[in-house]
């Protein structure tokens, strides 16, 4: 059990009673306030989240800019806790820039990512300011350069470029950097492309590089090896052309523990690799500093996250395996369906009992895929308990789906002084919102 609650944010806490409680709040009390499935962040987490890669990166010895993946969870109340602190933004889409605007983010510190930017993501882009757009391709690059002529103003964009460095992640689904990855020019594509555009007059200005090797990695080795290959890129452009290499982003992806099997995954050494990487590479090729750009999304708001369920019922299977049914999986957590992403859990409600059983935590949703737990221990689960599964803050509600017309949960920010609903929970009217 202590082993499972290091998974929870830092400031969670088992009463005498065996209540668990989140930052002062007993998990049964916001479950009967809010209703089930419910997602609760503890905002001091994200914060201590955000405070240890700032420390990171105060010791890079040139400029830096943390951002935030909004793709891991967005919502305004985030997006302005995120400006708040004076965390940038990376974002995905026209409907992404659509949040962030709406949540007050300042677009200079947003960059726009995609492998396919439609014309409206362009078109948003550009009308909302958005700081930088991160060119994937040749033809994006050719609307782009057409759509700035249109807009009549410098556009300022990075190039991604896919170094062909793999990382171990966890599942194959979240490897972008090796060679015959979707995202991101090749090196040679990246280098004739870049060489065209600085040897005319464009609208267009490059004025960095990215790189973002996948998601969910804990050795920032292969990160260092990926920016040597874009540092010799820049150190030929700057040998050539005088390019003033200004920004060098190199992504986000750093793990975070689900499961209590998993190592430790502090963010220091990750911000530490990379700030090496950069100053011993540019010092080697005799580069200034360029500004250091991070996205992760997962390693500052996983952690924050716990997902409450009810408990429905209990099965025991003729081979021996026990289901817990609870009230959510699949349509609010589709990561194990996709990824195998291994979970633990807690009840929230007897988290002081000792766990005398091994059962299989199974949503309510019409797939047998539909298991958000293979194997975790519990005290004998009943009717009406409270399961927590701690880590559920990134990639879960935002990947969350309707399926079975089920309601999206509500979620909750939690602070010392209190919790505040910051996305109500989905009624059966919205499911309907759109039909004409
Ligand atoms: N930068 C880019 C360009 C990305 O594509 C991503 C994530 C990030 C940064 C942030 O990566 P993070 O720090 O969160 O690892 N749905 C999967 C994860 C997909 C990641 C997509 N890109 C999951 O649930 O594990």
């Amino acid at each position: 059990m202590s082993n499972k609650l290091s998974l929870f944010p830092p400031n969670t806490t088992i009463t005498t009673e065996g209540q668990l409680t989140l930052n002062g709040h007993a998990a049964v009390e916001l479950a009967r306030q809010f209703g089930t499935p419910l997602y609760v962040y503890d905002v001091a987490t994200i914060r201590q989240q955000i405070r240890a890669y700032r420390q990171g990166l105060a010791r890079y010895a040139g400029s830096s800019l943390l951002t935030y993946a909004s793709k891991a969870f967005l919502c305004t109340a985030l997006v302005r806790l995120m400006t708040d602190a004076g965390v940038g933004l990376d974002v995905a889409s026209a409907g992404e820039i659509f949040i962030a605007e709406r949540g007050g983010a300042d677009p200079t510190a947003m960059h726009l990512h995609g492998n396919n930017k439609s014309a409206l993501d362009l078109r948003e882009a550009l009308r909302a300011g958005v700081g930088r757009i991160v060119v994937d391709n040749a033809d994006e690059l050719a609307s782009l350069t057409k759509m700035a002529a249109e807009h009549g103003q410098p556009v300022k964009i990075w190039l991604r470029i896919t170094p062909d460095v793999a990382v171990e992640t966890v599942h194959e689904y979240t490897v972008t950097g090796t060679a015959d990855s979707k995202f991101g020019f090749p090196i040679e594509a990246a280098d004739s492309v870049a060489r065209e555009l600085l040897s005319q007059n464009s609208t267009i200005e490059l004025t960095g590089l990215h790189v973002h090797l996948g998601s969910h990695f804990h050795d920032a080795g292969p990160v260092a090896q990926a920016l040597e290959r874009l540092l010799d890129l820049a150190a030929g452009w700057r040998h050539e052309f005088g390019w003033p290499f200004s920004e060098l982003c190199a992504g986000g992806g750093w793990g975070v523990r689900y499961h209590p099997d998993d190592p430790p995954m502090p963010v220091e050494p990750f911000v530490a690799g990379v700030t090496a990487a950069v100053e011993r590479g540019c010092r080697l090729r005799n580069l200034s500093l360029p500004q250091l750009i991070l996205e992760p999304g997962r390693s500052l708001v996983g952690q924050a996250g716990v997902a409450l369920y009810t408990v429905g019922g209990r099965k025991v299977m003729p081979g021996g395996r026990t289901y817990v049914s609870i009230d959510g999986g699949l349509a609010d957590n589709p990561r194990p369906a996709l990824y195998r992403a291994n979970y633990t859990a807690v009840l929230a409600n007897r988290a002081g009992e000792p766990e005398t059983e091994t059962v299989a935590i199974a949503g309510p949703y019409c797939e047998t895929g539909d298991i958000l737990i293979q194997a975790v221990d519990l005290p004998a689960a009943q009717p009406g308990d409270i399961l927590a599964i701690p880590v559920a803050g990134a990639y879960q509600l935002a990947m969350s789906s309707n399926y079975n017309a089920a309601l999206k949960p509500a979620v909750v920010f939690g602070e010392e002084n209190g919790v505040k609903l910051i996305q109500r929970r989905e009624t059966f009217e919205d499911l309907i919102r759109r039909d004409v």
